[in-house]
């Protein structure tokens, strides 16, 4: 070697130091993009490194395979170890959209605030109250060292039998997709990635793990598709986990056009990663786009991107670019919502409870929906003066949802000695009384409680009462759908008994989804509590006694029976076997649920199903009384057609013409020039006082009115006239209407 080649490579030597010097300048600039930033880490990173980011370890002891919990792991569904030289911090990922979970008490004593149920969070109508429920969750995490969490479902409700619809947003793709955007833009704002899921078509759970779920194009992209875009689009979530079941004959976790369409189509840039289980393979899921394998050392048949991912891009079976695009993603997630320049640490400091357990109660107070109301027997009067509470165990607590999901709450769960006591279960009730909450709202009134499994003594109770309040449960949980609408146990019976006593009867439903309502006609009033959450107690004392006018609507049709809806049978609803646990337990054999044809309500999912086929349900999505009445007086159409960026603004007056000061959930429905059903395409609360009138400006949601055109792969809003409603329910003949005529105009993807 001549002494100049010599001096030339022993500068660059020299200079490697600087090199690296300068990119760690770049991933560490927080001016620079995380693009930038995730870009340069990538750079600097061994291929081992981008293998261990690229898929999780399981977080929990005596998991599947009984493995110890991963060193540095909190305890929660998942662990990724951190990259100290690249201050890569470790990704502790933990369960989900109503709360941080603590499942099997892996952090012994750790409990945390739930909200209510998805449908109460729709059923608010309101955008900001899910970014205070994303960010109160957010916050709770960050608490807790958590910088990952699982929460933002936003599969639609296809039908009410489904385990886990109190997980997700209701039936409607722009209410969920916009709820669930504000949801996890509330997550990120506390640093913490928020994940949306399950991409996609989750609709059911009998089977999950292997229904191969079929749809068309246009109606997938017109339906569920259309959540998840305006949530991804919207939200910007730093992950998406895709679900169980099979989409079109692809498990969704290794689906070539479910993992492409965000990346390509809607300009995503965060990761995928799998749900607990859903990883089938390395080489056909790594190309499909997938980017994590979540606790795959447990879940998964073996860990499909770990050594065999390396040796498959070794191979050249997957690109190298493949897995440095897997990487980026993760820490682009990461950088982007500030996960990576604030590292989440397990805080010692006391977190503001009361603060956080009022924005649950607050979203519980405004999406409890009042069914029925006669004669205005309610808000009770808090000088009445003999109170019978029956059922429920309201005395104790109010039910709450099983599976992942489930939270425990501060004083921990009440795990009665009845229903399931295994995963999804135990059936748990968070110690938020209804009884006590009402004893502190009625001071003067003898408030008195039968169980209800004893209908002689709870009818002699209701007898010598003013008013009796029934409460009446109905659990739903993860990895299963009810096998029908009915009450369990004796519930419809004690009702119609409880009624004959002759006294108001007010009925508080704490269920999972709608259910049948025999005796409707026999009583009172009906509030829908659904599952309310850790604060649930007080919310549904407030709004018995008025303190707070009921504004909740339904964010699910509620149908009369189940003859009305679109699947009338699903094979096997109602089966329950532990199946996130291999090992230890049979199944029963669901082969005769192996496909699902979303062929019958296909894009027309929820009200639309009812508008085509002129079926009256019993109370349709966006339907819910108040103690004031509202009135629409006038709706106009502010329009901005210009080919890149068309928008439509309705601008609706709406009138509070009762006695009371009261909150209303405006909405607004377009129905496109051809006639097809209509749709939700935008959505408020506004709160007014008594006599107040307001006007409020919705944006519509033009996808909404437009055809998905699968040939051109691109939305298109036909030529003719569209009439844009605001009405009090998607199925009211009444409202304010007014009529736009476009030419054809198509939308920006
Ligand atoms: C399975 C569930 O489907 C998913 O939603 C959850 O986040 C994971 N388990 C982790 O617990």
């Amino acid at each position: 070697m001549k002494l100049s080649q010599l001096f030339l490579l022993s500068s660059i030597l020299v200079s490697i130091p600087s090199f690296a010097h300068a990119e760690e300048a770049t991933w560490k600039d927080t001016s620079l993009s995380p693009e930038a930033r995730a870009k340069a880490l990538v750079k600097a990173m061994t291929q081992d490194e981008k293998i261990q980011l690229v898929h999780s370890l399981y977080a929990i002891p005596n998991g599947p395979k009984n493995l110890p919990m991963p060193k540095g792991a909190l305890g929660s569904a998942a662990y990724v170890p951190s990259i100290e030289r690249l201050g890569i911090p470790a990704q502790q990922i933990t369960d989900a959209g109503l709360g941080v979970a603590n499942p099997g008490n892996v952090r012994p004593g750790d409990a945390a605030t739930s909200l209510p149920s998805g449908q109460i969070l729709s059923g608010t109508f309101d955008p900001k109250l899910a970014y205070e429920a994303g960010k109160m969750t957010g916050a709770e995490a960050f608490h807790r060292g958590f910088n990952v969490l699982l929460g933002g479902g936003v599969v639609l409700a296809r039908d009410p039998r489904i385990g886990r619809n109190f997980e997700y947003l209701g039936e409607d793709p722009v209410l969920a997709g916009n709820i669930v955007a504000e949801q996890v833009k509330g997550v990120q704002s506390e640093h913490v990635v928020s994940t949306v899921k399950h991409l996609a078509f989750n609709n059911i759970e009998t089977n999950r793990k292997k229904i191969d779920m079929k749809i068309g194009e246009k109606e997938g992209r017109e339906s569920d598709l259309l959540a998840f875009e305006i949530a991804i689009k919207k939200g910007n979530p730093g992950s998406i986990m895709c679900a169980y079941n099979k989409v079109n004959g692809d498990y969704s976790c290794e689906n070539s056009y479910l993992l492409q369409l965000p990346k390509k189509d809607w300009g995503y840039q965060g990761y995928v990663m799998t749900d607990w289980g859903g990883g089938h393979s390395t080489v056909k899921a790594a190309n499909a786009g997938l980017d994590q394998e979540s606790a795959a050392d447990q879940f998964d048949n073996k860990i499909y991107f770990g050594k065999d991912l390396q040796e498959a891009v070794a191979k050249g079976e997957v690109q190298q670019s493949r897995l440095d695009d897997m990487a980026y993603r993760v820490l682009y997630a990461l950088i982007q919502v500030g996960a990576y320049d604030h590292p989440a640490t397990k805080s010692d400091q006391p977190e503001d409870v009361a603060a956080h357990e009022a924005i649950s109660q607050k979203i519980a107070e405004n999406g409890i929906v009042l069914l029925q109301n006669k004669q205005n027997i309610l808000p009770l009067s808090t000088t009445v003066k003999n109170i019978a509470i029956i059922g429920g165990h309201a005395n104790e607590g109010v039910l709450s949802g099983g599976g992942s999901s489930q939270v425990t709450a501060r004083g921990g769960n009440i795990k009665l000695k009845t229903g399931m006591q295994t995963w999804p279960g135990p059936v748990s009730y968070f110690p938020s009384s209804p009884m006590k909450a009402i004893e502190a709202l009625a001071p003067e009134a003898k408030v008195k409680f039968a169980a209800g499994d004893n209908i002689h003594e709870a009818v002699k109770l209701a007898s010598q009462s003013d008013v009796v309040i029934v409460f009446a449960t109905k659990w739903s949980a993860e990895s299963f759908d009810n096998a029908n609408l009915s009450l369990p146990g004796n519930q419809d019976h004690l009702i119609e008994s409880v009624a004959k006593a002759g006294k108001p009867v007010i009925v508080v439903l704490e269920t999972g989804n709608p259910v049948e309502m025999p005796w409707l006609n026999n009583v009172d009033a009906v509030v829908e509590a659904w599952f309310p959450g850790t604060s649930g107690g007080p919310a549904i004392a407030n709004i018995l006694f008025g303190k707070v006018n009921p504004s909740g609507r339904l964010s699910i049709t509620w149908p009369k029976s189940l003859a009305q809806v679109p699947y009338p049978k699903i094979t096997n609803a109602g089966q329950r076997w532990n199946e996130d646990d291999p090992v230890k337990e049979d199944k029963p054999d669901l082969s005769g649920i192996a496909t699902f044809n979303l062929d019958v309500d296909k894009a027309n999912v929820g009200y639309r199903w009812y508008e085509a086929k002129k079926i009256t349900p019993l109370y349709p999505f966006g339907y819910g009384l108040s103690y004031t009445t509202f009135k629409y007086t006038k709706i106009t159409l502010n329009n901005n057609l210009s080919e890149k960026n068309p928008t439509i603004t309705a601008e609706v007056t709406v009138e509070n013409t009762g006695k009371r000061d009261g909150e209303d959930a405006v909405q607004v429905y377009g129905t496109m020039p051809d006639g097809s059903p209509s749709r939700l395409v935008g959505f408020n609360k506004v709160a007014l006082k008594a006599g107040e009138s307001k006007t409020v400006s919705i944006p519509l949601a033009l996808q909404a009115i437009a055809n998905y055109e699968s040939k051109a792969h691109r939305w298109e809003m036909p030529a003719g006239e569209y009439t844009i409603t605001a009405k009090s329910n998607a199925l009211s003949t009444e409202g304010v209407k007014t009529t736009v005529h476009l030419n054809q105009l198509n939308l920006a993807d």
